[in-house]
């Protein structure tokens, strides 16, 4: 049995230890904002945080995170209106959407590192959550005015 917290929820698994965190929140917990895209951590569609950090939840053995606070896409925020989402809305970013919720929250646990990034930081963090669309311009922009939304958010307490 294998014990962490997802979205502030305890949960405890049973599966084998090398089962991907990608499979167990997905069909365990039944969080299927996660997306599976590539299986081998090169195209940023499996994006949780664990313990705040940005991870690739599909090369992500579950036994690794026992004990750890896992953060999906539903648990950005509990009514979708994190300021990246609500930014993301407001720039229309998502085409098809599939590798959305990974570009999300690689730049919610990027802007809590560096909440005041260049264009080169942005591209240097997002580059390797890949989108079949093409939603790139789009997402820079987003994740350049959502940094600016959180620090207004901030120094308004
Ligand atoms: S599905 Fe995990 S990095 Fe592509
Ligand atoms: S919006 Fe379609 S893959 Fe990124």
């Amino acid at each position: 049995m294998i014990e962490f917290t997802i979205n502030g929820r305890q949960v405890q698994v049973e599966a084998e230890p090398d089962t991907p965190l990608l499979w167990v929140i997905r069909d365990e917990a039944g969080l299927t904002g996660t997306k599976f895209g590539c299986g081998i951590g090169m195209c940023g569609a499996c994006t949780v945080h664990v313990g705040g950090r940005a991870t690739r939840s599909c090369i992500t053995a579950v036994q690794d995170v026992a004990g750890t606070e896992i953060t999906t896409i539903e648990g950005l925020d509990e009514n979708g209106n994190h300021p990246i989402q609500q930014v993301w809305r407001d720039l229309a970013v998502p085409q098809c959407g599939y590798c959305q919720s990974g570009q999300i929250m690689q730049a919610a646990a990027f802007l809590k590192d560096i909440p005041d990034p260049s264009d080169d930081d942005i591209d240097a963090v997002m580059t390797g959550n890949l989108c079949r669309c093409m939603t790139y311009v789009r997402i820079r922009a987003a994740v350049r005015e959502a940094a600016a939304a959180m620090r207004g958010d901030m120094s308004n307490g």
